[in-house]
């Protein structure tokens, strides 16, 4: 297909058999192409252990198939059935404090349970044996959002048993490992492999390098986990797509080491939720003024960042899918708004102007029963056609042709760099997303079209090089970013590279691998409670703000109040700038030079306005619950033009 296409996610096991030809029927009327089934069907793929009852998903394939819709069939691993986990109990995962977290929702295991490993290849290999070659079936997708409801570390037996092993292979010896977490400090070091236990349950914080590498572990145990199912449906179902639905703003692995074995990516879009229940640091206005479209540049943040995963591994965007689109209100967040009128449609172009060739809806059906009954899909509980359904049916998708989104600007993400930072935020009121969102959203106001990607990506294609908070840093990001200052502008944010690859700070202190780049050194930094405040050129900082020594930089801005009064706050080196304040005026001001100096096209876009860029055409976006002019043109309240 060479324009946007449009899928759902459908539950056959949720409605008696005679609803399948009607269903199917339906979702071709309305132009779907693709349907998702089966990510949580085990127990009825296999009621009793090695006894497979295929009939209904072979009648629920076939039908789809029947009626052209193409079939996106998934690994059931995201619900273990209740035989299972009474027999083999310790697949079940354990909370921070220790506790079970019991059978009865999902997502109740343990990445690193062998005995769940071994099931995990088992049902992978009889699906794929079963419908791996079928016509109907044209993609996979692998469990579902790994690590939904912070379900990627576990502090139970299993994880417990294989950490040391893991840290063994890391560190070769335990000298290297207490020499990289510093655990000279509070005497914490190890004389065997088999003293080191997950870090939790400790009497006070415990050490970051600990925490840093059992993110890292369990990360790894979530890649090699999916790795093992993909191996079974390479083998078995060949010529297929692989894909998995990643979740919004998630943080507990290593996404760019998780997706590589995968052909494209796919991510869940739910923006009402996202801003309710994500965005600690949104205002109550901006959530009131946004609670029925969702924030726009949270939603289209997570569209970049998941167009550029691959980026990491294969060099190039790729285009990605949206797996589940929010159509009505969800049940899961604090407050459930109906969306606003013609949202639906918004949040498709936008994810089409963002780079995803196929959006899919979350569900069809409103679920009857159990934990969602409250959460709408594109058909009514009584099977009328909700407004959802209404939205995507006027849908013209052939204005949405495939193609490139051609971004001159990069802004670096790194899970690394979120873990040690969130680890040790040292203000309640910052994290590394609110860091990142900071620069984007200021970008994105300025009407930039962005690649997310990682700081060990090509950097080749940029002008301008954006990364807000990369506070670890590796040789390797150190060399690449030295290399891109040769035609790039960089900017940095505050903690920049503070951090080693095992969580310490460099012995030669900020910047380390990067002071001759930046040109400088940390002096001081300031934590601020709500209510302190201080100002540099007449900005007003908050949260906080860090001074420096230059060496061979230029100063540009001084803080003016304050403990570090008279400090250099923001400083250049050639077309490197680093920026130590949380000062979204004084951010968006130099921000806007750089892009000025640099001949990257700037277009003041009024709140809640956004414009994004593919396949030669523009993509002009009102989230606001108002109508705006905007470029010769009315635009109305939540609603798209498409310019070319
Ligand atoms: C997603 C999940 C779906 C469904 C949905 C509800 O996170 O993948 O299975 O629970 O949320 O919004």
């Amino acid at each position: 297909m060479n324009h946007l296409a449009l899928g759902v996610c459908d539950y056959p096991e949720h409605v008696p058999a005679d609803r399948w030809e009607v269903y199917a029927k339906q979702q071709k009327e309305l132009g779907l192409t693709y349907v998702r089934i089966a990510e949580f069907a085990w127990s009825l793929m296999e009621p009793h252990e090695g006894q497979y009852q295929w009939d209904w998903l072979d009648d629920a394939v076939n039908i789809l198939h029947k009626e052209g819709l193409k079939v996106v069939l998934c690994t059931p691993t995201a619900t273990p059935p209740a035989w299972l986990i009474r027999k083999h109990p310790e697949i079940l995962a354990h909370d921070p404090q220790g506790r079970v977290r019991a059978f009865g929702s999902r997502r109740h295991y343990d990445f690193a349970s062998q005995v769940y490993r071994e099931h995990s290849r088992r049902i992978t290999r009889a699906i794929a044996e079963r419908y791996g070659q079928h016509p109907g079936v044209v993609g996979w997708q692998t469990d579902n959002e790994f690590g939904c409801h912070d379900t990627t570390r576990s502090y139970g037996p299993a994880s417990t048993k294989a950490f040391p092993v893991w840290l063994e292979k890391r560190y070769g010896t335990l000298a290297k490992l207490n020499e990289a977490w510093g655990n000279v400090f509070w005497s914490q070091e190890y004389t065997a492999w088999d003293q080191i236990e997950p870090p939790n349950l400790t009497v006070t914080e415990p050490n970051p390098s600990h925490v840093l590498d059992y993110a890292r572990f369990a990360s790894d145990m979530v890649k090699e986990f999916q790795e093992e199912q993909v191996e079974i449906l390479r083998e078995l179902s060949p010529g297929r797509f692989i894909t998995h639905n990643f979740m919004i703003f998630f943080p507990e692995f290593d996404h760019y080491q998780v997706s590589e074995c995968l052909d494209f990516v796919s991510w869940d879009a739910y923006p009402t939720g996202m801003l309710e229940f994500f965005a600690f640091w949104e205002s109550e206005e901006t959530k009131l003024k946004y609670a029925r479209t969702g924030h726009p540049d949270l939603i289209s943040f997570n569209h970049d960042l998941y167009r550029g995963l691959k980026a990491y591994s294969t060099g190039k965007q790729t285009g990605f899918w949206v797996m589940e689109q929010q159509c009505g209100q969800v049940n899961w967040s604090t407050y459930n708004p109906l969306p606003a009128d013609g949202a639906v449609q918004l949040w498709t172009a936008q994810a089409w102007a963002h780079g995803a060739d196929t959006v899919s809806y979350f569900r069809w059906r409103a679920a009857t029963m159990a934990q969602e009954v409250m959460h709408s899909g594109l058909l009514r509980h009584d099977e009328t056609f909700d407004r959802g359904y209404h939205e995507v049916k006027s849908l013209q998708t052939e204005q949405f042709p495939i193609g490139d989104v051609p971004a001159k600007v990069a802004l670096l993400h790194d899970y690394r760099s979120l873990w040690i930072f969130d680890q040790q935020k040292h203000n309640a009121d910052l994290s590394y997303w609110r860091q990142v969102m900071l620069y984007y959203s200021t970008l994105r106001s300025l009407g930039v079209d962005i690649d997310v990607i990682h700081p060990e990506s090509d950097l080749s294609g940029y002008q301008v090089i954006v990364a807000p908070a990369l506070t670890l840093m590796t040789e390797r990001a150190a060399e690449n970013l030295q290399q891109a200052s040769n035609h790039a502008h960089l900017i940095f944010g505050p903690r920049t590279a503070y951090r080693t690859e095992s969580g310490r700070t460099p012995e030669d202190g900020q910047f380390g691998l990067l002071s001759d780049l930046v040109g400088g050194k940390l002096k001081n930094f300031d934590s601020m409670r709500p209510g302190l405040k201080e100002t540099v050129s007449g900005y007003d900082v908050t949260i906080w703000s860090e001074s420096y020594r230059p060496l061979d930089a230029e100063v540009l801005h001084v803080l003016e109040s304050g403990p570090m009064a008279g400090e250099c706050a923001v400083m250049r080196k050639n077309n490197v700038l680093t920026i130590g304040v949380h000062s979204s005026g004084l951010i968006h001001d130099l921000i806007r030079d750089i892009l000025m100096e640099t001949g990257v096209p700037v277009l003041d876009v009024p709140e809640g306005v956004r414009v994004s860029r593919r396949a030669g055409k523009m993509l002009v976006q009102n989230f606001n619950p108002y109508g705006v002019d905007f470029l010769g043109t009315r635009l109305a309240a939540v609603s798209f033009e498409l310019m070319e």
